[in-house]
C-alpha cells in the first residue's frame, strides 16, 4: 500500500487470554513493537486507532478456572484488571482496552455468525468428536493434548500445535489424553458448523501472494499451509463458556474462541466510538481503559471497511494461521470488510537460557516487575526492544538487562543529556545560548543529525524496531563524540563564544533525542520534555538545529536513569532459582495408598537387615546386579534391578532391608532369593531402605 494513500491506520495487539499475568515474552514479542509503531505513527499526525482487549472465552479459561476451584468469571475479571492496569503502567497507549465478555463484543460476534450463516458459508456437520465420560465433556482444543502428528511435540492441544504452529483437529493427535482426567477419551457424535476453509483458498492465495514484503517467517508459514491444502474447520464447540451459538437447535454450543477472538478487534473499535457517542459505558464492567482523545470524530466502520485504512496486526508467531488464514477467510465470507496490509509477527523470547513458562512459573511477570521496579518501565521497554526476538528466538537475562541500563541507558543518553544541561546551567544560567558561528566539524554532525530521523523512519516502517532503537541510541552516540573531540569544559576557560555554539547544538540534538526516543521510551521522553522545557513530540521536527531558541530557559537537570545494581539483579535470579525448586517439589506425583491388609498379611512378609558382601554386573543387562548377601540366616544370592543407581563397587558392605521369605525366582538365568526393598521418588530414582544404626544381620524388620 502506498503510503500516500493511506488516510488512516487501524492498528491491533493480539488480546491477550485472561488466564495469567502478561509476562516479558508477550511484551517482547506483540505489545511494545505495537506501542512503539503507534506512538511513532501519531508523532507523525497519522490518525490511528490502536485497539485491544481481553481474550476471555475459550478453554484457557475454562481450565484455568477449574484450576483454581472458581467460575470463569472470577478468573476473567481479576485477569482483565491485572493486564489492564500493567499495560497501563508500562505505556502501552491503546485508545482502548475492551473485552470479549462485554455485551459489545457479544452482539458483534454473534451477529458477524449469524451474517454468515445466513449466507450459507458454513456446513453443518455431525462428527464424532472425543469425550471424557468421567467429566462429561466434550473434548476440544486444550481439554485435549496428544503428539502433533506434523512435527511430534508430545504437548500439542486440541486445535493447535505451539511448536511447529500447525492448526490441528483433535483426531488429529496421536495417543490423545483429556487435560481433565488424563485418560484416554472416547468418540461422541455431534453437530458443528464448519468454515470451508478450502473454498477460499484461491482467494487467500491471491491475498498472500500479493504481500510478499511480510516477514519471511510470516509468509513463509502461510505458503506451506497453503501448499499442504485448506481443510474446513469448526466454528462452534461443545462448550458452556463463551458466546452462545445464535441459531436453532444449538443448545449448548458456543462459537469457537479463535472464531469470537478476533471479531474482539472489531467489537474494541465499536466500543471506541458508540460508547463515546452514547455516553453509556461502564468502564469497569466493559472494558479497562478508553483514551478519550478524539473519540467522537469519525466512526469505526472507517476503520474496519475503507480501502484507504491500513490494518496491522501485531501477534505472537503462535497466532498467525488464525490471523493470516482464518481471520481473514471469515472477513472474505462476510464481504465488506478490508483485509490486514501486514501482520508483523514475532518468534519467542526464552528467559535465562529456556522457554518461558507459565506452568513452571518461569517467567517474569510484569505485575510484578512493575511494583519491583518502580518507575523503571522504560528499561524493561528499553531491554526488550532492544533484545526483541524479530528474526529468530532470542534469550533475555537479568545480567543482560543490567548491562544494557548501566552501559548504554545510563552511559550513553542519560550521560550525554546529563552533561549537556548541566553544563549549560554553570556556564549560562540554563539558558539556551547563542549559536556563534558553525565550524566544518560543527557542520558535519548537523548533517549526521539532520540524516537519522528519516533512518529510524524507515526502520519503523519496516517493523524492524531493533535496528530503529540503535539509530536512537547512535544520536546519544553522536552527542557524545561531540562533547568530547570539542572539550567545551576546556573551551571555556578561553573561548566562550565558541562553547556557546557548542552547547547550542547539542541541546539542539538533545531536543531532536526527545522526539526519537518517545516511541520507545515514553517516560524517559517525558522527563527530557520537562528538562528542557519544550513540548515536543512531533517528528517532522526532528533532526532540525533550530528547536530550541536562543534564551529558552532550561528546567534543573533530573537524571534520566540510575544504575542497576548486582544485589537487584541477583534477588531476580534468586527467584527464578527457586521457582526451579518449587517445580521440583511440585512435579512430584504421589500415589494414593493402596487398600488395606490385616495384620497377619503383614506380619506374614519376613524382612530383615543383610549386608552385601559381594556384588557384579550381570551380563548382558543394564539394571539388573547380582548381589551375595549375608542375612544372618545364610549366604544367598539375590538379584537386583539397581544398576543405573548403584556400581557394584559402591555398595559392598551397604546394610539393606530383605525380604526373606518371598518364593525363589529365576531371573537371566540366576536363582534370586529374595528382595531388597528400595524408596522410588517420583522421578524413577531408587535409594536403600536400611536401619539408621548399623545392626546385626539377620534383624527384623518390622
Ligand atoms: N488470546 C490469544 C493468545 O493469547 C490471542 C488472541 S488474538 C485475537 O494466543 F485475534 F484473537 F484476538
Ligand atoms: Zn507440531
Amino acid at each position: 500500500m502506498d503510503n500516500s494513500k493511506i488516510k488512516r491506520y487501524t492498528v491491533t495487539a493480539a488480546l491477550p487470554y485472561t488466564n495469567g499475568p502478561v509476562h516479558i515474552g508477550h511484551l517482547a514479542g506483540v505489545y511494545l513493537p505495537a506501542d512503539t509503531y503507534v506512538r511513532y505513527l501519531r508523532s507523525n499526525k497519522r490518525d490511528v486507532k490502536f485497539v485491544c482487549g481481553s481474550d476471555e472465552n475459550g478453554v484457557p479459561i475454562t481450565l484455568k478456572a477449574k484450576k483454581e476451584g472458581v467460575t470463569p468469571q472470577v478468573i476473567v475479571d481479576k485477569y482483565h484488571k491485572i493486564i489492564g492496569d500493567s499495560f497501563r503502567e508500562l505505556g502501552i497507549s491503546f485508545d482502548i482496552y475492551h473485552r470479549t465478555s462485554s455485551l459489545m463484543h457479544h452482539q458483534t460476534a454473534s451477529d458477524f455468525f449469524e451474517t454468515l450463516y445466513n449466507k450459507g458459508v458454513f456446513t453443518e456437520e455431525v462428527t464424532e468428536q472425543y469425550y471424557d465420560e468421567k467429566a462429561q465433556t466434550f473434548l476440544a482444543d486444550r481439554y485435549i493434548t496428544g503428539t502433533c502428528p506434523k512435527c511430534g511435540n508430545e504437548n500439542a492441544y486440541g486445535d493447535q500445535c505451539e511448536n511447529c504452529g500447525s492448526t490441528l483437529n483433535a483426531t488429529d493427535l496421536i495417543n490423545p489424553k483429556s487435560t481433565l482426567s488424563g485418560e484416554p477419551p472416547v468418540r461422541k457424535e455431534t453437530k458443528n458448523w464448519f468454515l470451508p476453509l478450502d473454498k477460499y483458498e484461491d482467494r487467500l492465495r491471491t491475498y498472500i501472494d500479493g504481500h510478499k514484503e511480510w516477514k519471511p517467517n510470516v509468509f513463509g508459514q502461510c505458503q506451506s499451509w497453503l501448499n499442504a491444502g485448506l481443510q474446513p474447520r469448526a466454528m462452534t464447540r461443545d462448550l458452556d463458556w463463551g458466546i452462545k451459538v445464535p441459531v436453532k437447535g444449538a443448545d449448548g454450543k458456543v462459537l469457537y474462541v479463535w472464531f469470537d477472538a478476533p471479531i474482539g478487534y472489531i467489537s474494541a473499535t465499536k466500543a471506541l466510538f458508540e460508547y463515546a457517542r452514547l455516553d453509556v459505558w461502564n468502564p469497569m464492567a466493559e472494558e479497562y481503559y478508553i483514551n478519550q482523545n478524539e473519540m467522537e470524530k469519525g466512526n469505526w466502520e472507517e476503520y474496519w471497511k475503507d480501502e484507504e485504512t491500513k490494518l496491522v496486526h501485531f501477534i505472537g508467531k503462535d497466532n498467525i494461521v488464525f490471523h493470516c488464514i482464518i481471520f481473514p477467510a471469515m472477513l472474505m465470507a462476510h464481504g465488506g470488510y478490508i483485509l490486514a496490509e501486514n501482520v508483523p509477527a514475532n518468534e519467542f523470547l526464552n528467559l535465562e537460557g529456556q522457554k518461558i513458562s507459565t506452568s513452571k512459573n518461569w517467567a517474569v511477570w510484569l505485575n510484578e516487575y512493575l511494583i519491583e521496579f518502580k518507575d523503571k518501565q522504560d528499561v524493561l521497554r528499553y531491554v526488550l526492544t532492544a533484545t526483541a526476538p524479530e528474526t529468530k528466538d532470542n534469550d533475555f537475562t537479568w545480567k543482560d538487562f543490567q548491562a544494557r541500563n548501566n552501559n548504554e541507558l545510563v552511559a550513553v543518553l542519560g550521560n550525554f543529556v546529563n552533561r549537556v544541561v548541566v553544563l549549560t546551567h554553570k556556564y549560562f544560567g540554563g539558558k539556551v545560548p547563542m549559536c556563534m558561528g558553525i565550524t566544518p566539524e560543527d557542520q558535519l554532525v548537523i548533517d549526521e543529525l539532520a540524516a537519522y530521523p528519516a533512518k529510524v523512519s524507515a526502520s519503523l516502517e519496516n517493523y524492524r524496531f531493533r535496528e530503529a532503537l540503535t539509530e536512537v541510541m547512535n544520536v546519544a552516540r553522536l552527542g557524545n563524540k561531540y562533547l568530547a573531540d570539542t572539550e567545551p569544559w576546556k573551551v571555556i576557560k578561553t573561548d566562550e563564544d565558541r562553547v556557546r555554539t557548542i552547547l547550542n547544538i547539542s541541546l539542539q540534538i538533545c531536543a531532536t533525542l526527545e522526539i526519537l526516543i518517545e516511541p520507545f521510551l515514553p517516560f524517559t521522553a517525558d522527563k527530557l520534555m520537562k528538562m528542557l522545557n519544550y513540548g515536543g513530540h512531533l517528528w517532522e521536527s526532528a533532526g532540525k538545529i533550530n528547536l530550541l531558541h536562543r534564551g529558552h530557559q532550561l528546567n534543573e537537570p533530573v537524571l534520566l536513569f540510575e544504575k542497576i545494581e548486582d544485589e537487584e539483579v541477583q534477588a531476580q535470579i534468586d527467584k527464578l532459582n527457586q521457582s526451579k525448586v518449587d517445580n521440583i517439589a511440585a512435579s512430584a506425583v504421589v500415589n494414593p495408598a493402596k487398600e488395606n491388609i490385616d495384620f497377619d498379611q503383614f506380619s506374614a512378609v519376613d524382612i530383615r537387615v543383610a549386608t552385601i558382601i559381594a556384588a557384579e554386573k550381570v551380563e548382558k543387562t543394564k539394571k539388573l546386579l547380582k548381589l551375595t548377601l549375608d542375612t544372618g540366616i545364610d549366604q544367598r544370592t539375590v538379584v537386583s534391578g539397581i544398576a543405573e543407581y548403584y556400581k557394584p563397587e559402591e555398595i559392598v558392605g551397604q546394610q539393606v532391608s530383605l525380604i526373606v521369605n518371598l518364593a525363589p525366582r529365576e531371573i537371566k538365568g540366576i536363582v534370586s532369593q529374595g528382595m531388597i526393598l528400595m524408596s522410588e521418588n517420583s522421578e524413577g530414582k531408587l535409594a536403600f531402605v536400611a536401619p539408621v544404626a548399623k545392626h546385626n544381620n539377620g534383624s527384623v524388620i518390622r
